[in-house]
């Protein structure tokens, strides 16, 4: 407990005041001493204290939402639907063979499982595609967070020379406007709007349909919705060293991250100084190195890991999060058991359906490997 920041131990302590009446009315494991964390390692030949999670540390992060909706970009089950076939449609890419699919797999938690995806021609970017899955709850997007919002963002990959290539915002329209099927259901999507099929629109009915890719409840949020059994001792006790150890400074909120930017080596050098993060975006020197802290929902199934997808186990991300940002050595053991908790943040994966795509017409663009 010693090992907690100032301002968390504030935080627990104002909010576990709140909480006391509260902590009654869980069920195992919580009862018991609130705040008291077992400290006894599961070894040796004594019976191990049950390991309890103190409720009031809960509050730090909060339940992820159905979906992602937001007032500014008013949805509608048109827009979604189009959004879902413009995501799947590869003829968005000059050569008709990547769609933001590709690289976002949503039969594979959002990824592609690459160090770094292969766009055009093959070609490789830099950095590492990040989860789709509440993408769209996070602050800013990208790494060094360049697009405002996922309905700004879905404009880039396309006209990306290393990912869809597209050579200009009227090349995708023209594409569009080649199938019947497009006119109808961007006039449906947009019924106000004088020019329905447009690159911009394009962006926004792809933002819709990403508002809505979240994942299922994890043995997390069962956990915290009350059923003490959903996490064994190891989980239970990674979380509290995941929470004690400081990863909570960064990773909080209900993705675990996705809410700020922050230095990538924060206590020490991070070796790979390649990539500048938000310093590109924004040429202040405090910049350099920072990076939006990214989402630690599933991430036991989006590796490799960090922005040049450089780190091929969550073990060895997790001791290095621990050394480079907090300048603390985890044993082994210890980060095994955070990574045990990190796995308990995987949530059940939606069966989305691939849609059926307008069929190709004379006057749509033929596919170029240029
Ligand atoms: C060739 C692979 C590739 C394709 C195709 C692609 N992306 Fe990406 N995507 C990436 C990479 C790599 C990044 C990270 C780039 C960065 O941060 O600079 C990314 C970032 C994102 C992000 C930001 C997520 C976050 O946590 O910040 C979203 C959202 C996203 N892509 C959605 C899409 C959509 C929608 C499409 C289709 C219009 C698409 N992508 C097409 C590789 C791809
Ligand atoms: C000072 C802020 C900070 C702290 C503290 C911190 N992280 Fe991070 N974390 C980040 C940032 C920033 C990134 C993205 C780095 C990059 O650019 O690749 C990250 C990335 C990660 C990743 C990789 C995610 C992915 O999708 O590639 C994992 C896993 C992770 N952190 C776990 C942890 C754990 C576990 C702890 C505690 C031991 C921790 N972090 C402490 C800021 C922090």
């Amino acid at each position: 407990m010693n090992r907690l920041p100032i301002v968390l131990a504030a935080v627990s302590l104002a909010v576990f005041v709140g909480a006391c009446d509260k902590a009654e009315r869980w069920h195992s494991p919580f009862e018991g001493t609130p705040g008291a964390t077992s400290q006894t390692k599961p070894s040796g030949p004594a019976a191990p204290a049950p390991i309890t999670v103190d409720p009031a540390r809960f509050a730090a992060f909060g339940a992820v939402p159905a979906r992602m909706d937001d007032a500014a970009h008013p949805t509608s089950a048109a827009k979604v639907a189009l959004g879902k076939t413009l995501y799947f449609d590869t003829r968005l890419s000059k050569n008709h063979d990547l769609s933001c699919n590709s690289c976002h797999d949503l039969a594979r938690y959002g990824v592609d499982l690459e160090k770094t995806s292969s766009g055009h021609k093959g070609q490789r970017g830099t950095r590492n595609s990040p989860t789709v899955f509440f993408a769209a709850g996070h602050f800013v997007q990208f790494w060094d967070g360049r697009a405002a919002d996922v309905e700004a963002q879905a404009l880039g990959p396309v006209r990306n020379p290393v990912e869809m290539a597209m050579e200009s915002d009227k090349a995708v329209v023209e594409v569009l406007s080649s199938m019947k099927e497009y006119e109808a259901a961007f006039k449906a999507a947009f019924p106000d709007d004088k020019k329905p099929v447009s690159f911009t629109n394009m962006g926004i009915a792809i933002g819709a349909f990403e508002r809505t890719l979240v994942t299922g409840p994890s043995k997390w949020d069962r956990f915290v919705a009350g059923d003490g059994k959903a996490l064994d001792d190891v989980e239970k006790q990674g979380f509290n060293l995941f929470y004690e150890t400081g990863c909570i400074s960064c990773h909080n909120g209900p993705y675990f991250g996705g809410n700020s930017y922050r230095k990538l080596g924060d206590k020490k050098p991070w070796p790979d100084q390649a990539d500048l993060g938000r310093f590109a975006v924004t040429k202040i020197e405090a910049d350099k190195q920072f990076f939006k802290v990214p989402s630690l929902r599933n991430v036991a199934k989006t590796g490799p890991w960090f922005h040049d997808g450089s780190v091929a186990t969550l073990e060895d991300a997790v001791t290095k999060m621990a050394s480079f940002q907090l300048g603390k050595e985890l044993t082994p053991a210890d980060a095994k058991a955070i990574v045990r908790f990190l796995e308990t943040l995987t949530g059940t994966l939606p069966t989305i359906a691939p849609p059926v795509l307008p069929k190709s017409t004379d006057k749509t663009p033929k596919p170029s490997a240029k």
